[in-house]
């Protein structure tokens, strides 16, 4: 069965991070995401994926090719701009010949695939839209339904107060291919504003399958740590790289670790990885492959990349260090900081509060500090 697979977007909300890699090939625990979402496609009995690339299209290209050692057939197809959800669908419908998922590349979800189509033929459905509770949907896109399932209204965003629903569009969908001949060509051209309102219209037969399945977007600051946290805690099946040294810690290959180094919670170590005497980590954690921690360096609930040198009683917590940065010793980070990629901050900086650090920056001596 063949998947689409839409990875056009700028990861806007997520820069820096995204400023060089594409939000789906953002490592989650040391694996692009994309390659997590794929395997998973695979595992569940699809066996050609056709991805929908524009911005910095050769990563995937480069990471992916033919997708054979992933085992599974992939397709890289660039839009010559971006088309939009539904557009980019549109641009590879050439491809499609038949009942086809649809998925956004940002989700980490551990949907039965086989269930929702059951569920999409047993109802006869035209255009199944996989739905997912949440707490406040008023930042989403709400699906309203019938008992049996099938939708009778979109509600994009709503005000508190106009809330009639908690299920939200999980970005995975069924659709049968004739539809795709009712999104205009050549043009942008959105799912959620376009084509599902137009197909309900229609009288198409439209289902929404709710499920308590694993569902996250990565796509924001936070969601991006919170789902290594639910990653590394169980959450979601995940295979965690390297092998549990003792307890809620995984270690990598070559790594070296002083004997003083107190663990705590769950974290990950990659390959190569140092890690001097007296430091603190407490989970979930991952430090990335070959990143060398200085002594005394206290690092809680974050996210680091590989090959980063951060010096002595470096401090960080709850925030996320990209690529190749030289944190100097002493250096504090809070709170939602996001670095991306070749920095060197030095000493007597203090980074808090969501400050984000774009590729390539240096931070002279106290060129930052929180009151
Ligand atoms: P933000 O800029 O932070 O909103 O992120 P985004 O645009 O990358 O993601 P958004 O949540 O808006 O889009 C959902 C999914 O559709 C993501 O996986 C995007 O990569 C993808 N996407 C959005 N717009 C396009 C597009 O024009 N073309 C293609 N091929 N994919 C798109």
């Amino acid at each position: 069965m063949k998947a689409v697979i839409l990875v056009g977007g700028f990861g806007t909300r997520l820069r820096p991070l995204t400023v060089n890699t594409p939000k789906p090939m953002l490592p989650l625990v040391g694996t692009p995401f994309i390659e997590w979402m794929l395997t998973n496609l695979r595992d569940q009995g699809i066996d050609e994926a056709i991805l929908c690339v524009q911005y910095l299209a050769d990563r995937f290209r480069i990471a992916l090719g033919d997708g054979s050692r992933l085992g599974m057939k992939v397709h890289i197809i660039e839009e010559p701009e971006p088309r939009g959800t539904a557009g980019a669908v549109k641009h590879v419908a050439h491809l499609l010949d038949d009942t086809t998922f649809v998925f956004n590349g940002d989700v980490m979800t551990d949907l039965d695939l086989q269930a929702m189509l059951a569920f999409h033929r047993a109802k006869k459905s035209q255009l199944t839209i996989a739905l997912t509770p949440v707490e406040d949907p008023t930042a989403f896109g709400l699906v309203e339904t019938t008992a049996d399932g099938q939708i009778t209204r979109f509600l994009e965003k709503p005000k508190p107060e106009e809330v009639t629903t908690n299920m939200i569009n999980a970005g995975t969908y069924i659709i049968e291919p004739h539809l795709f001949d009712d999104i205009p060509a050549n043009q942008h051209y959105m799912f959620e504003r376009g084509l599902f309102p137009s197909t309900l219209q229609k009288n198409h037969p439209m289902y929404g399958f709710a499920s308590d399945a694993y569902w996250t977007d990565i796509g924001k600051p936070q969601t991006y740590l919170d789902v290594h946290h639910d990653i590394i805690n169980g959450k979601v099946r995940f295979a965690l790289p390297g092998t549990q040294a003792k307890p809620k810690l995984w270690v990598g290959k070559n790594v070296t670790i002083a004997a003083d180094v107190t663990f705590s919670g769950p974290v990950v170590v990659g390959d190569g990885a140092h890690i001097a005497s007296g430091c603190v980590i407490t989970g979930p954690t991952i430090i990335g492959a070959h990143t060398q921690v200085g002594a005394g360096t206290a690092i809680t609930a974050s996210v680091i990349w590989q090959e980063n040198h951060l010096g002595a009683d470096v401090v960080v917590s709850h925030s996320v260090i990209g690529h190749r940065n030289r944190i100097a010793a002493g250096v504090k980070i809070h709170n939602g900081t996001i670095i991306s990629d070749d920095t060197v901050i030095d000493g007597d900086n203090s980074l808090d509060r969501g400050v984000r650090v774009w590729p390539g920056t240096t931070l002279a001596k106290q060129s930052i500090s929180f009151q």
